[in-house]
């Protein structure tokens, strides 16, 4: 079974939930453990609210600024979950993506995003530009009895 579905949405604060759903409920004829369905949910969140807070830092038209979720089922149960803004990029890929770092206000981010990311996939991606915008890329292999 090949499924494919694609969402775009404003980079709102309320849309991180609605993002979370919509890829649960995606993922739902592979019939997820509570567990692997626990973690698309955190994985996504995270990505989402990165895009949100980060991305589009400082951006007044927040209805221009989008947000692009993409998930594609193959067969087999591979689950990849692309995220995608068109916001500010991130300089240095791998030194955001280290435990604990982050640019945020330190009261509120710990700079564990990335990190949630990369423990609750199997595998994971960013590509990103300055002044372009980030994209990442998460790939999960769900438990799915084969045949059914
Ligand atoms: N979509 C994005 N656009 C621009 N910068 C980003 C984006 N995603 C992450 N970053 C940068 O990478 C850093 C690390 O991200 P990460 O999610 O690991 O931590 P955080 O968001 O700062 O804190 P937390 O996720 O724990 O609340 C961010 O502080 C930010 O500088
Ligand atoms: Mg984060």
């Amino acid at each position: 079974m090949n499924n494919v579905m694609k969402t775009e949405f404003s980079a709102l604060a309320e849309n991180e939930a609605f993002a979370r759903a919509v890829a649960a409920a995606f993922v739902m004829p592979l019939d997820p453990t509570v567990e692997e369905l626990t973690e698309i949910k955190t994985a996504v969140s995270e990505a989402v609210s990165n895009s949100i807070i980060h991305g589009y830092e400082g951006c007044a038209d927040r209805n221009e600024a989008k947000v692009i979720m993409e998930c594609t089922i193959s067969d087999g149960g591979k689950l990849v979950i692309t995220i995608e803004d068109n916001g500010v990029g991130i300089g240095d890929v791998e030194k955001a993506m280290e435990p604990m770092f982050s640019t945020g206000d330190s009261e509120e981010r710990s700079g564990m995003g990335f990190t949630v990311m990369e423990s609750f996939t199997d595998r994971l991606k960013v590509r990103s530009e300055i002044g372009k915008g980030t994209t990442v890329i998460m790939t999960k292999y769900l438990d799915i009895i084969s045949g059914i």
